[in-house]
């Protein structure tokens, strides 16, 4: 197959990926996509760096098996432990995540940032790296969304236990003053709508699966492989879990993906 018509290989621990792949849906409407959640896995957050090379190293196998010209590591846990592993193994473009902790230094007024992400990311050299690099004129209160994952694994978006955690998370957040909140998870933007209730209008929210997009975009033009038929692409959605309840969840991430494409 001529390389510009092959797909884009996008992963995640399970199904936060979602949130990054409408981006990209919504910026390179003409690429096709192959998404693989590995939900037998998940969530990455509490497992060893070393595990979770192993499973991003079998799921790039397996989507550059699959016929990717690209990569998107959907996932700023699997970033911070394998990203520069799997840049040494593939040798393709390999678009990967951070949490927004530059975007926000630029965004805060007062200078107090809340950093929402999973505690394995919190706990990495990669975010000791940014803290290091743009976080030393500002105060950074760092939170481990601990039990988030799971409810939007099960496609729990906004029941009672993702209101009772988001409201213990972020409300110790708001009374230290701030005004900056990074979602350094995937998982999280399906979240929003909750997280916007228990904020009201007091925090600016900033996730980066739009920059994400755009960074893909610029890397498959400069490489020459962007997909040059009119016309959408298509979606492929794998997972190493229950095909059956991956079906459910992912559908309706999928759809919720649609109505909020851009900007939530
Ligand atoms: N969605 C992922 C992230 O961006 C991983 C969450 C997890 O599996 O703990 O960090």
């Amino acid at each position: 197959m001529d390389m510009n018509e092959s797909p884009i290989g996008v992963f995640d621990s399970g199904v936060g990926g979602l949130s990054v792949l409408r981006h990209i849906r919504n910026q390179l409407p003409h690429e096709n996509l192959l998404y693989v959640a590995d939900s037998a896995y998940a969530p990455y957050g509490s497992r060893s760096s070393e595990e979770i090379q192993e499973r991003s190293l079998a799921l790039a196998e397996f989507l550059t098996g699959h016929g990717a010209k690209a990569l998107v590591v959907a996932c700023n846990t699997a970033t911070a432990s394998a990203a520069a592993l799997l840049r040494k193994r593939h040798d393709l473009p390999i678009v990967a995540m951070e949490p927004a902790v530059k975007p926000a230094v630029e965004t805060t007024r007062n200078g107090i940032i809340g950093v929402l992400a999973t505690s394995s990311m919190l706990k990495s050299a990669q975010f000791a790296a940014l803290v290091e690099s743009y976080g030393k004129e500002v105060h950074i209160i760092t939170r481990a969304g601990i039990g988030l994952v799971e409810c939007v694994e099960r496609g729990d978006l906004d029941g009672d236990e993702v209101k009772t955690l988001l409201h213990g998370y972020l409300t110790p957040m708001l009374e230290q003053g701030a005004d900056t909140l990074v979602l350094g998870c995937t998982h999280y933007p399906f979240l929003r709508p909750v997280i916007e209730q228990v904020v009201c209008g007091r925090m600016s929210i900033i996730d980066t699966g739009a920059a994400v997009a755009s960074h893909l975009r610029q890397r498959i033009e400069d490489a020459g492989i962007a997909a040059a038929r009119p016309g959408h692409g298509e979606a492929s959605f794998w997972t190493s879990g229950s095909a059956d309840q991956a079906h459910e969840v992912m559908s309706r991430l999928w759809a919720w993906s649609s109505h909020y494409p851009g900007d939530v």
